[in-house]
């Protein structure tokens, strides 16, 4: 059983973990918007994807590859300032097709943002997201930035990773 990572991300936290995950799992990692990303080619896959604005960036490649992801194991990570709970799972839900969210693995990873990195139109749409977030940590994180990258928190997707290729090896399964 092959499988691959294809990984959609704006600022180079998502690509880091795809990139770990790859050393961890020795999957090869494609960038969705490059043009030998093709995940027709695999029989397992893992997604990465970063959170901007509410919405999972490799929403859209989904769509279009659709046909070539269901029907498939697949391993959902996220990166995204939230962490794990209902929040992220409304976002997810809100921006991938329901048979493939109810099928899937997810692992939420958080990511990094420095605002030194961003736009000015960019900081701005920050700033008004803060003034409307009542919650006052992601409100703080919003305007000045964070760091929660941590390489021992893909641990959970290599084991993912072993069960799909022990389940396929195994002929009673
Ligand atoms: C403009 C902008 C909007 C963001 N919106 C969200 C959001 O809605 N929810 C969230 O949890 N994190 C949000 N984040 C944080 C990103 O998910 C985080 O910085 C992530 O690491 C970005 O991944 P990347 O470096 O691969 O682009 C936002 C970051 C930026 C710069």
């Amino acid at each position: 059983m092959n499988g691959a990572i294809f990984f959609s991300g704006q600022y180079g936290s998502t690509a880091q973990y795809a990139d770990w995950i790859g050393e961890a799992t020795s999957l090869p990692v494609f960038d969705v918007n490059a043009a030998n990303a093709d995940p027709s080619k695999y029989d397992f896959l893992i997604l990465g994807s970063s959170v901007i604005i509410y919405k999972l960036t490799i929403r859209k490649w989904v769509k279009r590859n659709l046909a070539s992801i269901e029907n498939k194991p697949v391993i959902l990570f996220t990166v995204s300032g939230a962490p794990a709970g209902s929040k992220l799972d409304g976002w997810i839900a809100d921006c991938l097709p329901a048979t493939l969210v109810s099928q899937m693995k997810h692992v939420a990873l958080r990511g990094r943002m420095n605002p030194e990195d961003l736009s000015w139109w960019v900081r701005m749409i920050l700033k008004i997201g803060a003034w409307k977030n009542d919650d006052p940590e992601a409100k703080q994180q919003e305007l000045e930035g964070f760091d929660f990258m941590d390489k021992s928190d893909i641990e959970p997707i290599p084991k993912l990773v072993q069960q799909f290729q022990s389940s396929e090896a195994s002929p009673s399964q």
